[in-house]
């Protein structure tokens, strides 16, 4: 890469589309350093894939101005496409074909020789851990997998710049995992990647700084870090021996933390919010906390401390939970759900 080092890849100012009365983005100012990957965390209709399809020259900015590397994507949108590449931009994989016909004929489209074009094929189909399924049709794909697929394509070219829309929805765990070490490999080469995400834990893993968007404003900047102390909270989900126990662990850890705890569907269960203060971050507090259970003579058979959820985040922002507004098909009470079970619950969505 000839870029110097505080080169930015992207850069908006009062960045502005409306569809009709909306105001799907709405003044948004974006600062991405190039060779970094960055956030873009939002819910449902926050507005990030319209603000990735006008950066990526695909949708026309109602307002304000968008630079890809220093180029105009209105007035230098040829010089932005050169060196731009978007998830399911090439998402014309075939159905009759198989996943490695697939890569290798797009490989060979991009200019790579036979062998070459053969050989990204095989990585990309290994990295994704779609080897075993290389000479399906991707016809018989299940969703998970052909969502790799169209991120393998993307990626078959490294491109200086990458949109990943919400490139792990729909994945499971392990999937996912290897999308993110994707998206490291990718970036170690000098790519510089915007990622959207519902998810703040993904954002946390791959991303150096992070943009909240909601209903088209950014609500927050900065490091995942910065992020999550600016929540001050994570929670503790404690598993007991002896369901008996549970009220007095309630009692014991609603003292300690000084919050509300609740009592989850499983009779041996627990959680609670752990806050940081002057006592320490969260994961001091909880295990505290854990250490007066013991005292208390109170036997936890498990533990597992997670970091604030994107609606946590959401709720300490903007003082209002992260529920999409068009959430009609979603189903109710389901505000309890981890992250990690969601993320785990989430069906395919198109982005
Ligand atoms: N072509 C369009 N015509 C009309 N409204 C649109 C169009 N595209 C997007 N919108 C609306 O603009 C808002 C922002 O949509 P966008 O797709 O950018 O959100 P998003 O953050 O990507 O959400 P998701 O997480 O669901 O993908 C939404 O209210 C959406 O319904
Ligand atoms: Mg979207």
């Amino acid at each position: 890469m000839s870029e110097r080092k505080d080169e930015l890849a992207i850069e908006t100012s009062g960045l502005v589309k409306t569809f009709g009365e909306l105001r799907a983005v709405d003044g948004v100012d974006l600062a991405v350093p190039a060779g970094t990957v960055y956030g873009v965390l939002g819910p449902n209709g926050a507005g990030k894939t319209t603000t990735v399809r006008m950066l990526a020259t695909l949708l026309r900015p109602d307002g304000g101005e968008a630079r890809v590397f220093g180029h105009d994507v209105l007035a230098e949108a040829d010089r932005v496409r050169s060196r731009v590449s978007l998830t399911g931009q090439y998402a014309s994989v075939d159905e009759d074909l198989t996943g490695a016909e697939n890569l290798i004929l797009l490989a060979r489209l991009l200019g790579h020789r036979k062998a070459a074009a053969r050989e990204r094929a095989a990585a990309l189909l290994e990295a994704f851990g779609l080897t075993a399924a290389a000479d399906k049709q991707v016809k018989n794909y299940s969703g998970g997998m052909r969502r790799r697929v169209d991120i393998a394509a993307s990626i078959l070219n490294t491109p200086d710049l990458l949109f990943l829309d919400e490139p792990t929805t729909g994945l499971d765990p392990r999937s996912r995992n290897q999308v993110w070490d994707i998206v490291r490999a990718v970036v170690a080469q000098g790519t510089t990647v915007l990622l959207t995400t519902q998810y703040l834990d993904e954002a946390d893993q791959l991303a150096g700084r992070i943009a909240v968007i909601d209903t088209g404003r950014v609500i927050a900047e900065g490091t995942p870090g910065q992020l999550k102390s600016s929540v001050g909270s994570g929670s503790v989900r404690v598993r007991l021996r002896e369901a008996d126990d549970r009220e007095k662990a309630r009692r014991v850890l609603a003292a300690r933390l000084g919050t509300e705890v609740t009592l989850d569907a499983d009779p041996v269960s627990l959680s609670a919010r752990v806050p940081a203060d002057a006592g320490g971050g969260p994961a001091e507090r909880a295990a505290a906390a854990l250490g007066e259970l013991a005292g208390a003579g109170i036997v936890v058979d498990d533990f597992s401390l997670g970091q604030p959820s994107l609606d946590e985040v959401f709720l300490a922002l903007t003082g209002k939970p992260a529920q999409p507004a068009r959430s009609a098909d979603a189903p109710a009470g389901t505000t309890e759900t981890s992250d990690r079970e969601r993320s785990a619950d989430r069906k395919e969505t198109v982005a």
